[in-house]
């Protein structure tokens, strides 16, 4: 079988696409290059540039490569900027993905990976996060994912096809550098970016109701994640297509593992060299005290566990800056 990878050519597609392809999968990425790169993808993986939006192309493309999976990453993923343009949001996140959705409806397609985030779960006051955990989204970006896991299910309920939504918890790290995010939104980039500039990483909030203060989250190296796309893919193929029971799976992809933002500064600090005592800044809004998955779910339906450890996250994602950085390593 043939699976389509939307925004294959972006920062976890890449990943993603590399890991079923060494598999043993056959893939083709989708991508509209907006952040995509094509150098990303060895020269085997098949990259068609356009969007997912794209009827024609989608109906030429499901065709064309005897489509029979799609796993769907190409999205908008900004909370700050889909609270400025949320009808950019909605029109890429959702109407988009109906119109994706009736092509796979149309040709038949019978697997649908839908790459969701614990954003959907807004701001929990619980210890570990379950998929059962009520879902409340704090964001459009959130409201966005929500909203396309309940298009994603509905759609393989009434047709037959068996979905999984993945609930990715904070994504970090590269399995090469070339292939690391070049985005600096999140809090390891944003530290490599000071740090480069010669100034100091900002913490925001020290006075969050947790060990040390600082905000804890559950960070998942991007090649971990990307074998879970993997594992959850063969365990489509096992399930009853479209059936009321085992059709479709939620699944948090995260280690379980709570990490403070002051112990990744610490080891940002080892690994970089750069040991530059961090500056507190007040809380952002919005920001949860602590976000950590449950695991228990794809460890135990799925038999998939994370090998990775932060601070091989945090050496691989320094590694890829390092490329585009040259400036950046200590002296
Ligand atoms: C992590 C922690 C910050 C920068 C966001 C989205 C989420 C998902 C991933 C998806 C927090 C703190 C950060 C800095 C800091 N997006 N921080 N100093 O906010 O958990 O999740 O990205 O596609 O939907 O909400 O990730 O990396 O921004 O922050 O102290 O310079 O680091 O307050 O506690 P977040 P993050």
């Amino acid at each position: 079988m043939t699976w389509l990878i939307t925004g294959g050519a972006g920062y976890i597609g890449a990943h993603v696409a590399r890991a079923m392809a060494s598999a043993g999968e056959r893939v083709v990425a989708l991508d509209d290059m907006s952040t995509g790169i094509a150098g990303r993808l060895p020269a085997d993986i098949p990259l068609v540039r356009g969007s997912f939006a794209d009827r024609a192309l989608l109906d030429r493309v499901l065709a064309e490569h005897a489509v029979s999976g799609v796993v769907h990453l190409a999205a908008r993923k900004q909370v700050g900027e889909s609270v400025e343009k949320p009808l950019l949001y909605y029109r890429d996140n959702v109407a988009g993905l109906t119109v994706l959705l009736e092509a796979v409806v149309a040709a038949g397609v019978r697997r649908f990976l839908f790459s969701s985030s614990a954003a959907v779960y807004g701001v929990p006051d619980v210890d570990l996060i379950t998929e059962e955990t009520p879902c409340s989204p704090i964001n459009p970006y959130g409201e966005t994912k929500l909203t396309g896991e309940w298009l994603v299910r509905a759609t393989g309920r009434a047709h037959g096809i068996s979905t999984a939504c993945l609930r990715y918890f904070n994504v970090a790290g590269a399995a090469e550098p070339e292939l690391s995010d070049t985005g600096v939104s999140n809090v390891i980039p944003m530290f490599f970016d000071r740090l480069t500039r010669g100034e100091a990483p900002r913490i925001f909030g020290g006075d969050h109701p947790t060990p040390d203060g600082t905000g804890v989250r559950d960070y998942i190296h991007v090649a971990d994640l990307a074998e879970a796309h993997l594992a959850v893919a063969r365990n489509l193929d096992a399930r009853s297509p479209g059936g009321h029971e085992g059709g479709d799976l939620t699944v948090n992809i995260g280690r379980g593992e709570g990490v403070s933002v002051r112990e990744l500064a610490g080891l940002v600090a080892e690994v970089t060299g750069h040991r530059v005592e961090p500056v507190v800044e007040p809380r952002r809004p919005g920001d949860a005290a602590r976000a950590v998955a449950s695991a228990a779910r794809m460890t135990g339906e799925l038999g998939w566990t994370a090998r990775r450890g932060v601070r091989e996250m945090v050496e691989s994602a320094w590694e890829g800056w390092c490329l585009r950085h040259p400036e950046a390593r200590a002296q």
